[in-house]
Protein backbone atom coordinates (compact mmCIF):
# COMPACT_ATOMS: atom_id res chain seq x y z
CA UNK A 1 0.00 0.00 0.00
CA UNK A 2 1.03 3.22 -0.88
CA UNK A 3 -0.65 4.85 2.33
CA UNK A 4 -1.10 3.90 5.80
CA UNK A 5 -4.69 4.37 5.33
CA UNK A 6 -6.79 3.07 2.82
CA UNK A 7 -9.62 5.03 2.65
CA UNK A 8 -12.93 2.27 1.69
CA UNK A 9 -15.14 3.58 -0.55
CA UNK A 10 -18.60 1.82 -2.60
CA UNK A 11 -19.64 3.88 -5.13
CA UNK A 12 -22.94 4.53 -5.87
CA UNK A 13 -22.22 5.98 -9.59
CA UNK A 14 -18.64 6.36 -11.15
CA UNK A 15 -18.91 9.72 -11.56
CA UNK A 16 -19.06 10.05 -7.17
CA UNK A 17 -16.22 7.71 -6.77
CA UNK A 18 -13.97 9.97 -9.12
CA UNK A 19 -14.95 12.83 -7.63
CA UNK A 20 -14.48 11.01 -3.98
CA UNK A 21 -11.10 9.72 -4.98
CA UNK A 22 -9.53 12.80 -5.92
CA UNK A 23 -10.93 14.33 -2.69
CA UNK A 24 -8.71 11.42 -1.44
CA UNK A 25 -5.51 12.65 -3.29
CA UNK A 26 -6.04 16.38 -3.02
CA UNK A 27 -6.30 15.42 0.70
CA UNK A 28 -2.42 13.71 0.48
CA UNK A 29 -3.36 10.12 0.21
CA UNK A 30 -2.36 7.92 -2.53
CA UNK A 31 -4.24 4.77 -1.90
CA UNK A 32 -8.02 3.57 -1.83
CA UNK A 33 -9.99 0.73 -1.76
CA UNK A 34 -13.14 0.74 -4.20
CA UNK A 35 -15.56 -2.08 -2.40
CA UNK A 36 -17.68 -4.74 -4.78
CA UNK A 37 -20.79 -4.09 -2.57
CA UNK A 38 -22.08 -1.78 -5.82
CA UNK A 39 -22.87 -2.09 -9.42
CA UNK A 40 -20.73 0.72 -9.72
CA UNK A 41 -17.61 -0.66 -8.58
CA UNK A 42 -15.98 -2.06 -12.11
CA UNK A 43 -16.31 1.31 -13.66
CA UNK A 44 -15.23 3.30 -10.50
CA UNK A 45 -12.26 1.51 -10.50
CA UNK A 46 -11.40 2.43 -14.06
CA UNK A 47 -12.00 5.52 -13.91
CA UNK A 48 -10.32 5.57 -10.53
CA UNK A 49 -7.42 4.12 -11.77
CA UNK A 50 -6.52 7.08 -14.68
CA UNK A 51 -6.13 9.56 -11.50
CA UNK A 52 -2.61 10.39 -11.31
CA UNK A 53 -1.01 9.64 -8.10
CA UNK A 54 -3.23 7.24 -6.66
CA UNK A 55 -2.98 3.47 -6.29
CA UNK A 56 -6.36 1.69 -6.43
CA UNK A 57 -7.31 -1.54 -5.11
CA UNK A 58 -10.98 -3.52 -5.51
CA UNK A 59 -12.82 -4.36 -1.90
CA UNK A 60 -14.89 -7.11 -0.93
CA UNK A 61 -13.84 -9.14 -3.38
CA UNK A 62 -15.42 -12.51 -2.74
CA UNK A 63 -14.64 -14.23 -6.62
CA UNK A 64 -12.34 -15.11 -8.63
CA UNK A 65 -14.63 -13.04 -11.59
CA UNK A 66 -14.61 -9.82 -8.91
CA UNK A 67 -10.92 -10.00 -9.07
CA UNK A 68 -10.22 -10.60 -12.55
CA UNK A 69 -12.80 -7.77 -12.90
CA UNK A 70 -10.58 -5.53 -10.85
CA UNK A 71 -7.14 -6.48 -12.09
CA UNK A 72 -8.68 -5.71 -16.24
CA UNK A 73 -10.49 -2.46 -14.62
CA UNK A 74 -6.99 -1.18 -13.11
CA UNK A 75 -7.12 -2.13 -9.70
CA UNK A 76 -2.85 -3.19 -8.22
CA UNK A 77 -4.25 -4.83 -5.60
CA UNK A 78 -7.70 -6.35 -4.29
CA UNK A 79 -9.04 -7.03 -0.24
CA UNK A 80 -11.47 -9.46 1.27
CA UNK A 81 -13.11 -10.02 4.32
CA UNK A 82 -12.57 -13.38 4.31
CA UNK A 83 -9.94 -16.05 2.65
CA UNK A 84 -11.15 -18.08 -0.06
CA UNK A 85 -8.28 -20.09 -1.61
CA UNK A 86 -9.31 -19.98 -4.98
CA UNK A 87 -9.25 -16.36 -5.04
CA UNK A 88 -5.61 -16.43 -2.78
CA UNK A 89 -4.62 -19.02 -6.17
CA UNK A 90 -6.12 -16.55 -8.86
CA UNK A 91 -4.29 -13.74 -7.33
CA UNK A 92 -0.85 -15.68 -7.23
CA UNK A 93 -1.03 -16.89 -10.71
CA UNK A 94 -2.70 -13.53 -12.22
CA UNK A 95 0.17 -11.10 -9.97
CA UNK A 96 -2.03 -9.16 -8.25
CA UNK A 97 -1.75 -8.44 -4.56
CA UNK A 98 -4.28 -9.84 -2.32
CA UNK A 99 -5.20 -9.42 1.21
CA UNK A 100 -7.63 -11.72 2.42
CA UNK A 101 -9.06 -11.57 5.43
CA UNK A 102 -8.85 -12.71 8.80
CA UNK A 103 -10.84 -12.39 12.39
CA UNK A 104 -8.72 -15.26 14.31
CA UNK A 105 -5.32 -16.53 14.94
CA UNK A 106 -6.34 -20.23 13.01
CA UNK A 107 -7.83 -17.81 10.30
CA UNK A 108 -4.27 -15.73 10.08
CA UNK A 109 -2.32 -18.94 9.58
CA UNK A 110 -4.32 -20.67 6.93
CA UNK A 111 -3.95 -17.31 5.30
CA UNK A 112 -0.09 -17.36 5.77
CA UNK A 113 -0.36 -21.02 4.71
CA UNK A 114 -1.58 -20.06 1.34
CA UNK A 115 1.32 -17.75 0.81
CA UNK A 116 -0.37 -14.23 1.71
CA UNK A 117 2.13 -12.16 3.73
CA UNK A 118 -0.63 -9.03 4.40
CA UNK A 119 -3.91 -10.14 6.36
CA UNK A 120 -6.73 -8.31 6.47
CA UNK A 121 -8.19 -7.83 10.28
CA UNK A 122 -11.77 -7.45 10.28
CA UNK A 123 -13.56 -6.54 11.95
CA UNK A 124 -10.40 -4.84 13.62
CA UNK A 125 -12.67 -3.28 16.43
CA UNK A 126 -14.97 -6.10 17.30
CA UNK A 127 -12.26 -8.73 17.18
CA UNK A 128 -10.26 -6.51 20.25
CA UNK A 129 -8.37 -3.48 18.33
CA UNK A 130 -5.05 -2.86 18.93
CA UNK A 131 -5.04 -5.22 21.66
CA UNK A 132 -5.47 -7.96 19.83
CA UNK A 133 -3.21 -6.69 16.65
CA UNK A 134 -0.72 -6.58 19.10
CA UNK A 135 -1.19 -9.93 20.10
CA UNK A 136 -1.26 -12.13 17.12
CA UNK A 137 1.56 -10.08 15.88
CA UNK A 138 3.69 -11.75 18.50
CA UNK A 139 2.74 -14.95 17.38
CA UNK A 140 2.83 -14.32 13.72
CA UNK A 141 6.34 -11.84 13.04
CA UNK A 142 6.32 -12.60 9.06
CA UNK A 143 2.65 -11.47 8.81
CA UNK A 144 1.70 -7.52 8.12
CA UNK A 145 -1.62 -6.77 9.01
CA UNK A 146 -4.68 -4.60 7.95
CA UNK A 147 -6.73 -3.62 10.49
CA UNK A 148 -10.11 -2.44 9.17
CA UNK A 149 -13.53 -2.20 10.67
CA UNK A 150 -13.91 0.23 13.16
CA UNK A 151 -11.09 2.30 12.72
CA UNK A 152 -11.76 6.37 13.19
CA UNK A 153 -9.22 9.30 13.14
CA UNK A 154 -9.38 8.96 16.73
CA UNK A 155 -7.95 5.20 17.38
CA UNK A 156 -6.31 5.26 13.72
CA UNK A 157 -3.06 6.32 15.89
CA UNK A 158 -2.94 3.36 18.19
CA UNK A 159 -3.19 0.64 15.58
CA UNK A 160 -0.51 2.34 13.08
CA UNK A 161 2.04 2.75 16.28
CA UNK A 162 2.80 -1.09 15.83
CA UNK A 163 4.98 -1.80 13.65
CA UNK A 164 2.79 -5.17 11.84
CA UNK A 165 0.41 -2.69 10.93
CA UNK A 166 1.11 -1.97 7.17
CA UNK A 167 -1.99 0.02 6.70
CA UNK A 168 -5.81 0.66 8.20
CA UNK A 169 -8.71 0.85 5.96
CA UNK A 170 -12.03 2.51 6.81
CA UNK A 171 -14.91 3.99 5.93
CA UNK A 172 -14.83 7.32 7.65
CA UNK A 173 -13.17 9.15 5.11
CA UNK A 174 -15.77 8.80 2.11
CA UNK A 175 -18.72 7.83 4.57
CA UNK A 176 -20.05 11.63 3.44
CA UNK A 177 -19.47 13.38 0.03
CA UNK A 178 -18.77 16.36 1.32
CA UNK A 179 -15.55 17.21 3.51
CA UNK A 180 -13.80 13.83 1.72
CA UNK A 181 -10.56 16.08 1.56
CA UNK A 182 -10.48 17.28 5.03
CA UNK A 183 -10.75 13.75 6.46
CA UNK A 184 -7.69 12.76 4.07
CA UNK A 185 -5.45 15.24 5.00
CA UNK A 186 -6.57 15.08 8.68
CA UNK A 187 -6.17 11.06 8.58
CA UNK A 188 -2.75 11.58 6.43
CA UNK A 189 -1.41 13.57 8.99
CA UNK A 190 -2.50 11.25 11.60
CA UNK A 191 -0.41 8.55 9.71
CA UNK A 192 2.75 10.26 9.69
C1 LIG B 1 -14.94 -2.67 4.99
O1 LIG B 1 -15.62 -2.24 4.09
O2 LIG B 1 -13.85 -3.23 4.85
C2 LIG B 1 -15.45 -2.43 6.37
O3 LIG B 1 -16.82 -2.59 6.40
C3 LIG B 1 -15.08 -1.08 6.84
O4 LIG B 1 -15.52 -0.94 8.14
P1 LIG B 1 -15.87 0.52 8.71
O5 LIG B 1 -17.11 0.97 7.97
O6 LIG B 1 -16.10 0.34 10.18
O7 LIG B 1 -14.70 1.44 8.40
Amino acid sequence: MKSRVVPVLTARTADEAERACEAIVAGGLASVEITFRSDAAVEAIRRASRIDGLEVGAGTVLSVEQLEAALDAGATFAVAPSTDPAVVEAAQRLGIQFVPGAATPTEIDRARALGCDVVKLFPASLIGGPAFVKAVSAVFPDVRFMPTGGVTLENLGEYLALPSVLACGGTWITAEADGIEERARAAAEAAT
